[in-house]
């Protein structure tokens, strides 16, 4: 033990005698710490995203404090770390600009403390993958503590789903069957607790991936926010950490190759948020795996989706998963699809599910009555979709997995917004919604655009969903036939520009085909007279990020961030 305590980080800025370490050791005494807080304990550094602005994680200000208890219960030192928030319903114009500067935030807070390991505390959609990714390339050891889902919203004695029911009674607001003193109640009862959204959007897939990944404490993600159940696993969470200091385990040795493609199999058996395509892949490649497209798909075509959870699911939302047996109940009916893998908490995966049961067979389905058989996310190519595009083929008019239509192409989401609802639009049921600038550096930052407004005259018409293109992100509480993540974008030239009115285009989600039917000569005219749009920014972070983000197939991470980019930052100087 004495000389796995030599080798934490943390010795190498209290224990040594040089004037550098009388200053941390004087100024951690102004702190009020004494020397039994750095001798014979790790320090465990508690990256915390709370904000006043982020109400998915304003009870993390509580939560933090058991995140201790359980620190100083197993002998640690806890020191917390702020970071920035990323509040999903506030950051403008997308959290998504601001995943890789969390990241980097993360990397950095943990290189230049003394910290031996973090619990790293997140969930609305960004944190989790940008906390994750920033540990990875810091490479200590870390455990994730997940916001959890807050409890379902209520409007008349109907349950309400975050986002999903936002579009869709917004959509029915904009039909006129609903009135604005409807509007009103709604927006009273739709977040009802702290803790992320609680539809399978974004957050909740991701927190489950990460649980799948063996970075949470296996079946922690389920656990809703306002539960008491929530206050023990921080505490519990906060005594792992120091086991895994202890024991010498990081992050490097959770996230594998094998963890990864678990937790793609979660988000798939979940029908999980398309937004996950792009962050699985961006951790892959920091943890040194080359995730791709293919593979995604690959491996959708083997795992069917069993949560019956909105938006792909019909009925239900993570209150009901929770108490349907959560993850642990869902994975242990695709145990035989998963492969055996460590985990934060000590056991291997499959050995954290003994035990596992599930509550509700129409929650989480039985193998033999799936929510949907195969496919929950498909990869589509094409000449429209060079290196790929996806869609969600179980959240959508199943009548658009083949489909031919006209173009109505809009330039930019202002361009959509001014024309959408003229009377005038030459649109129908079977046109073919075109938004493209909207990818990571056109939108910029591949804001969640990429479910198109339904026009208002079909709307009228009792339209309510359409085939509907764009380099943007959908929010995982969105649906519909929308084909997302083209790429490359059009900003950069990728042939979503070349696309001009009328049009025809074609899908085909079977052959996993997206088609612009237009010949390559006249493609090379439009090309070679084709300019790109002026950059957003002309300095600060937008400027960096327009300069330096991937395109969504390759996770859209900045280049410079990548593992591969560079050798290993090394560990700061002593001095
Ligand atoms: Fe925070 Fe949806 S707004 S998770």
């Amino acid at each position: 033990m004495a000389d796995d305590r030599k080798s934490w980080r943390s010795r190498r800025w209290f224990t040594a005698e040089d004037l550098r370490a009388f200053g941390h050791r004087s100024r951690a005494k102004q702190a009020g710490w004494d020397e039994d807080d750095w001798e014979s304990r790790p320090i465990v550094g508690i990256i915390n995203t709370w904000s006043d602005i982020n109400p998915c994680h304003v009870h993390f200000r509580a939560r933090a404090e058991s995140v201790k208890h359980g620190i100083l219960q197993a002998g640690g030192m806890p020191v917390e770390l702020p970071a920035v928030s990323l509040a999903e319903t506030f950051v403008k114009p997308t959290t998504m600009l601001y995943r890789n500067f969390l990241a980097m935030e993360t990397e950095e807070l943990i290189r230049k403390h003394p910290v031996d390991g973090v619990v790293l505390m997140g969930g609305c959609d960004k944190t989790g993958p940008a906390l994750v990714m920033g540990a990875v390339s810091a490479g200590v050891p870390a455990i994730f503590f997940p916001s959890g889902p807050m409890i379902h919203g209520t409007w008349r004695g109907a349950r309400l789903g975050s986002g999903s029911d936002t579009w869709k009674y917004w959509a029915e607001k904009r039909a006129g069957t609903i009135t604005d003193a409807d509007w009103a109640e709604i927006e009273g009862g739709i977040a009802r607790s702290f803790g992320h959204c609680m539809t399978m959007g974004t957050a909740s897939t991701m927190t489950s991936a990460l649980d799948a990944m063996g970075l949470i404490l296996t079946g922690g993600s389920s656990i809703l926010a306002p539960d008491s159940a929530h206050v023990r696993l921080a505490k519990a969470t906060g005594r792992r950490a120091v086991g895994l200091i202890e024991e010498g385990v990081a992050i490097g040795d959770i996230l594998t190759p094998a963890a990864i493609r678990n937790g793609v199999r979660a988000v798939l058996a979940l029908g999980g948020s398309t937004n996950a395509v792009v962050h699985m892949i961006a951790l892959g490649r920091r943890a040194g795996y080359d995730l791709t497209l293919a593979e995604f798909d690959a491996l959708s075509r083997d795992v069917p989706v069993l949560a019956n959870i909105r938006p792909t699911g019909s009925t239900y939302l993570m209150e009901d998963f929770f108490e349907a047996g959560g993850l642990r109940g869902l994975l242990s009916r695709i145990e035989d699809l998963l492969e055996d893998a460590p985990t934060v908490g000590g056991l291997t995966l499959k050995a954290g599910l003994e035990g596992a049961h599930v509550q509700s067979d129409d929650v989480i389905r039985p193998r033999d009555n799936p929510v949907v058989a195969d496919s929950s996310l498909a990869v589509l190519t094409g000449n429209l979709a060079p290196n790929g595009a996806v869609i969600k083929p179980g959240a959508m008019d199943q009548r658009f997995r083949k489909h031919t239509g006209p173009a109505v192409v809009f330039d930019d989401y202002d361009h959509m917004e001014r024309r959408i609802d003229d009377p005038d639009l030459a649109v129908t049921a079977d046109s073919v919604l075109v938004l493209r600038n909207a990818g990571p550096v056109g939108g910029p930052g591949m804001p969640e655009w990429g479910m198109l407004p339904i026009p208002k005259k079909l709307l009228q018409q009792g339209v309510r969903d359409m085939l509907r293109l764009s380099d943007a992100r959908m929010s995982g509480t969105s649906y519909g036939a929308c084909v997302l993540h083209i790429a490359p974008e059009s900003a950069v030239g990728g042939p979503l520009a070349l696309v001009e009115e009328g049009d025809m285009i074609s899908i085909d989600v079977a052959a996993r085909t997206l088609t612009l039917e237009v010949n390559e000569e006249v493609l090379a005219t439009r090309r070679a007279a084709w300019t790109a749009p002026p950059p957003h920014y002309g300095r600060g972070y937008g400027w960096l990020a327009a300069k330096h983000i991937t395109q969504a197939d390759a996770g859209c991470d900045f280049d410079f961030l990548e593992t591969g980019f560079g050798p290993k930052v090394p560990e700061p100087a002593i001095h």
